[in-house]
């Protein structure tokens, strides 16, 4: 009998969320439509939504769905940089040891916008240091865009301080991107209480399907779109995926009620 292990790379799809996903391929209807099918696809959209957000601690209108992780962080690190740049803030401040999701969205910032990236030094276990980004914060000043960390690193398991980091930066006036993809499920997220500006989490890790993730985007908070057309969600355009939003749901009522309790944080 083949053992799979590898739940860092994607987990396997729970039962539960398995049979919702299946049912709800079922059901005909565009969410945007206002025919009866098209409002039964949305309120069970719209359920999962509030399920989701419940999840990781956040508000329905908080959670915008995306493809994934990848789509989650491009969008939260490339919009926020294009939401600070009135004035112009080049500077993007990200800890070593980040996804490549975050690394090549960053490193694309720089090639084709004029951002300056400021990696900055982690410790011999990959923490970073509130101070470490406080002195960062105070040799940038106010031409910093954002912060981008790694709330628990995919690879080698370290957990950041995510609610120091958020703290150290929000007194620089400075918002956040967490990638939260691979705490999501271990840890409890609690998003509005962490203050992070923006957060980026994704089903597959947590045995829903692949395909479907989430941007949480803070009420105070606002990102440029990149995806742009029907205006379907406050900044991604396109049809939603109501099968995929269901199945990420049902794994995510799951996920929360196991996700450790107890503050894994530094
Ligand atoms: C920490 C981290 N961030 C981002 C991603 C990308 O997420 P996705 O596979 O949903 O695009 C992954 C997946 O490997 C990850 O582990």
């Amino acid at each position: 009998m083949p053992v799979y292990l590898d739940h860092a790379a994607t987990t396997p799809m729970l039962p539960g969320a398995r049979a919702a996903y299946v049912d709800a391929l079922g059901v005909v209807g565009n969410p945007s439509s206002i025919h009866s099918q098209g409002q039964q696809a949305k309120r069970m959209l719209e359920e999962s939504r509030e399920v989701v957000a419940a999840s990781v601690g956040a508000e329905p209108i908080e959670v915008i769905f995306t493809s994934g992780g990848t789509e989650s962080i491009n969008l939260g690190v490339k919009g926020l940089y294009w939401a600070r740049q009135l004035p112009p803030r080049p500077v993007v401040l990200v800890p070593g040891g980040e996804h490549h999701a975050t690394v090549d969205a960053v490193e694309w910032l720089v090639r084709h916008e004029g951002a300056e990236v400021v990696w900055l030094p982690v410790d011999a276990l990959g923490r970073l240091h509130p101070a470490v980004l406080e002195a960062a914060l105070e040799r940038h000043g106010a031409s910093v865009a954002l912060v981008s960390v790694l709330w628990a690193n995919n690879e080698v398991g370290t957990i950041q301080d995510v609610r120091a980091l958020v703290a150290a930066a929000s007194r620089f006036g400075v918002p956040v991107h967490v990638d939260a993809v691979a705490a999501y499920g271990y840890l409890p997220l609690e998003f509005d209480a962490v203050g992070a500006a923006v957060m980026s989490v994704s089903a597959h890790k947590i045995g829903g399907p692949v395909g479907i993730g989430a941007l949480v985007l803070s009420r105070r908070s606002s990102v440029e779109p990149l995806i742009h057309g029907g205006n379907q969600q406050r900044v991604r355009s396109g049809t939603q995926d109501v099968a995929g939003a269901v199945a990420f749901a049902a794994a995510a009522a799951e996920v929360a009620n196991d996700a450790i309790s107890e503050d894994l944080s530094l």
